[in-house]
């Protein structure tokens, strides 16, 4: 028998020679970037875990401030038409309003733009979880031809020509402008974007009886309930915190025509024939601002969603067995619905671009 601590030392061994040369083959120093500001805590808001951070991107003051000026610049697209926050508007829950998102020249994408609120929770990103962390997420939108249309060295020259940036990043990390540093800024500002502290968490984790009405208790008891709405087998509830979602992936029959996927998702990842049209679970917190619904956006009110799993969702192959008709009175929708609504908290102030500021 190989001795395991053996085998465990040459996966990690393998792992370094991996990411040092993924590193080179960016044409980026191979001696990892960390920032050298000043270090910055993110509070725990009620109800949420804390905030994960990788070793190799701690949170500072310099490289939040660098990466929510990035957020909100339309120069990281090919003719600066577009930023993060076109798509992840912050006076649309961080969301985009329409089904799909469009991108520079009025380019639609397929998918619907989700929240970036809470994103730094999950443990894969995008709707079929492509990437595993907010850093390397970052690359896709930029290099997407619908989306910024731009090239990740193109990024880099245009920020470079900018003597405020050059000065922001050598305060954040010391040295050039790298992508490297563009994307763990970005990462930085995102995970800044939190919200708990809704009136459910006061109430459920909170203790406070008075933070939500009977009928979000109620709406409470149907999305946990086995027997009525299910919900939480998959938008799950933990025993101090809840993320409502279970970070795994399900074909609920979203986007299903002539009885099939229209869209893979996840089986475009895995090609593995039981993730054909599954996506990840969506968490539910702030979704009161996030319409439309679904990863096609194909569902403009909470209602209309709940009415879909009522139905059972539309009939395929890979339909997830945990989806079903239910049979819901309308006082237990309309229960549903005020606690859905229940889930919003506030992102931070600082986290807020100037104009919504000012209009608090
Ligand atoms: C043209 C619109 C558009 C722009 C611009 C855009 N995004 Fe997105 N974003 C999307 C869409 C659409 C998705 C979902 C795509 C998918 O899952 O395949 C997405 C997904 C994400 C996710 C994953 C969230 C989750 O729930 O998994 C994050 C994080 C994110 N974007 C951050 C950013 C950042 C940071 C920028 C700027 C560098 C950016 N986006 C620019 C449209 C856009
Ligand atoms: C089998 C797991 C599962 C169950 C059970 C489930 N969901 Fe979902 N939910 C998902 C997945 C996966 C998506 C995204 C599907 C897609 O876009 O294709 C989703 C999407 C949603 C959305 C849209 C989120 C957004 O950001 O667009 C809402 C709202 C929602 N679910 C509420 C509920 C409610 C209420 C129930 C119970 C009646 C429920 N879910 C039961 C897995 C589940």
């Amino acid at each position: 028998m190989p001795n395991p601590r053996i085998i465990s030392a040459l996966a990690l061994l393998s792992t370094i020679v991996a990411v040092v040369v993924i590193d080179y083959h960016r044409g980026e120093p191979v001696r990892p970037v960390k920032p050298i500001g000043t270090p910055q805590t993110i509070a725990t808001p009620l109800g949420l875990p804390p905030v994960p951070v990788p070793a190799d991107n701690p949170v500072t003051v310099e490289t939040i401030a660098l990466g929510k000026r990035l957020y909100f610049d339309t120069s990281l697209s090919i003719d600066k038409s577009v930023s993060c926050a076109t798509c992840h508007d912050p006076g649309h829950g961080f969301a985009y309003p329409g089904d799909v998102s469009t991108g520079v020249g009025g380019k639609k994408g397929t998918r619907n733009a989700p929240t970036i609120i809470n994103a730094a929770y999950y443990t894969t990103q995008f709707w079929d979880g492509r990437e595993n962390t907010l850093e390397k997420q970052a690359e896709g939108p930029v290099q997407n031809p619908v989306e910024m249309a731009h090239s990740l060295a193109g990024v880099v020259a245009r920020l470079t020509n900018d003597p405020s940036y050059v000065t922001a990043f050598e305060r954040a990390y010391a040295g050039p402008v790298t992508f490297d540093k563009v994307e763990k800024s970005l990462a930085a500002y995102e995970r800044r974007v939190v919200a708990g502290d809704s009136p459910f968490d006061r109430w459920y984790f909170g203790g406070d009886q008075h933070a939500v009405d009977k009928s979000v208790k109620r709406g409470y008891e149907v999305f946990r309930r086995v027997d009525k709405g299910n919900c939480a087998s998959c938008h799950a509830i933990a025993e101090h915190t809840a993320l409502f979602t279970d970070n795994e992936f399900h074909n609920i029959g979203v986007g299903v025509r002539n009885g099939a996927p229209t869209d893979l998702g996840r089986y475009e990842v895995t090609h593995t024939d039981r993730d054909r049209g599954a996506f990840k679970t969506p968490s539910l917190r702030n979704i009161a601002e996030t319409a439309p619904y679904m990863h096609d956006g194909s569902l403009d009110t909470l209602l209309q969603v709940i009415d879909f799993y009522e139905a059972g969702g539309n009939a395929n192959p890979w339909l997830d067995s945990k989806i079903g008709m239910l049979h819901l009175t309308r006082r237990e929708k309309a229960d549903l619905v005020a606690f859905l609504n229940s889930l919003s908290g506030e992102v931070p102030s600082e986290a807020l671009p100037d104009e919504i500021l000012s209009k608090h």
